[in-house]
């Protein structure tokens, strides 16, 4: 278990800088995923805490220590990689056992910490199989197993769900959470996926092309985002965007003309008369039915019916709405939809978030 602090990261390739200043601190036990568009400095980060890449500067501290010049194989943390990355020759047991033989632990030590993690994640029967006899959710497996045996101060993990097929990682998503509950070790969690990053997080990193968006617990982030780009990220399907005028203020909040939509209100505050702002709204916000109040009518586009929700594309103005059950709705129609006033999110001409008045 172990406290890591980032100061002030920044990494370089050559000429090329691809990490500009990141600092963050995961606590002690928690468990934190890295989100972020594909090239955004996700596997960089991680590799520089594991100490498979430099730091060009900054710190990597683990416990108050500055771990730059420590080699990795001292830094006591252990990296789970996406290509599970096992030795197709040995065995699962050979595979779990190799790092520990490496670090000359005694054989009857190998031995218990292989059988307890063999256990831990129902590999038993499995031990003296070859990699290409499992399947794959086993190989993911003992790619975590051999992690688990070296009794890592810190997990690193780099998407390594996202070779497996949508059953058996909804499967493994709840074993791995559950590993964590019980081992309780600082995990870091790189994922592409909205569903793992907001069911596993404690705290997720929202990065941008090298940069921290936005740090907090996974529902702070999906109520609170900081700015357009966060907002936009974190929720699937995405939230509807518009730009507006801000046409009048007051002390509940603000009136916005949004061309295309009407004219809405929003409980912002902090702007001015005639700024020129975006107006965002989550699909799953939006409701089919007017209330007289913040309503908008569009035409339907397209109708995406999965039983148990629906998705209704409209064309003008361009917005999805995400509406529970089935609907009746077909293209050409017209839809009447309302959008909740505290629902509306405001971002200002630097995409940041306007702040929220009380409701
Ligand atoms: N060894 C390297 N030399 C030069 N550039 C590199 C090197 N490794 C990574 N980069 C660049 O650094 C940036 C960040 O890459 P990184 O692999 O960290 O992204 P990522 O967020 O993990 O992306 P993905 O989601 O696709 O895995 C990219 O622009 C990448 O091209
Ligand atoms: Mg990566």
């Amino acid at each position: 278990m172990a406290h890591l602090a980032l100061r002030n990261i920044e990494k370089r390739f050559g000429a090329v800088s691809v990490i500009h200043g990141i600092s963050f601190d995961v606590e002690d036990g928690e468990f934190v995923v890295f989100v972020g568009p594909s090239g955004c400095g996700k596997s960089t980060l991680l590799r520089m805490i594991c100490g498979l890449e430099s730091v060009s500067s900054g710190d990597v501290e683990i416990d108050g220590q500055v771990m730059n010049s420590v080699p990795a194989a001292r830094r006591g943390l252990a990296m789970v990689f996406q290509s599970y990355a096992l030795y197709p020759h040995m065995t699962v047991y050979q595979n779990m056992a190799f790092g520990l033989e490496n670090l000359a632990t005694p054989q009857p030590e190998i031995e218990r910490r292989v059988a307890e993690a063999a256990r831990m994640l129902k590999l038993d029967a499995y031990l003296q199989r070859k990699p290409t006899a499992l399947s794959g959710g086993q190989r993911q497996r003992v790619a975590i197993g051999r992690a688990i045996v070296r009794e890592p101060r810190i997990f690193l993990f780099d998407e390594p769900l996202s070779n497996l097929d949508a059953e058996l990682r909804v499967e493994m998503r709840s074993e791995l959470s559950a590993l964590h509950r019980r081992l309780g070790a600082t995990s870091i969690y790189v994922t592409h996926d909205q569903t793992e990053a907001m069911t596993m997080a404690d705290k997720i990193v929202v990065l941008r092309a090298g940069r921290v968006e936005q740090v907090g617990a996974p529902l702070a982030l999906y109520n609170a985002p900081a700015n357009k780009f966060v907002a936009g990220f974190i929720g699937s399907p995405r939230m509807n965007f518009f730009p507006a005028t801000v046409m009048a203020m007051d002390a509940a909040g603000i009136t916005l003309d949004v061309p295309g939509v009407g004219v809405l209100r929003a409980l912002a505050t902090g702007t001015q008369v005639g700024a020129a702002v975006s107006v965002g709204i989550r699909p799953e916000h939006i409701a089919l039915a007017g209330t007289g109040d913040n309503d908008a009518t569009g035409a339907v586009a397209s109708v995406e019916q999965l039983g148990g929700l629906s998705y209704i594309r409209l064309a003008a103005p361009d917005l999805v709405v995400q509406a529970p059950g089935q609907t009746g709705l077909r293209p050409g129609d017209t839809a009447t939809l309302h959008l909740p006033i505290p629902a509306i999110h405001v971002f200002d001409a630097e995409e940041r978030a306007l702040p929220k008045t009380a409701a």
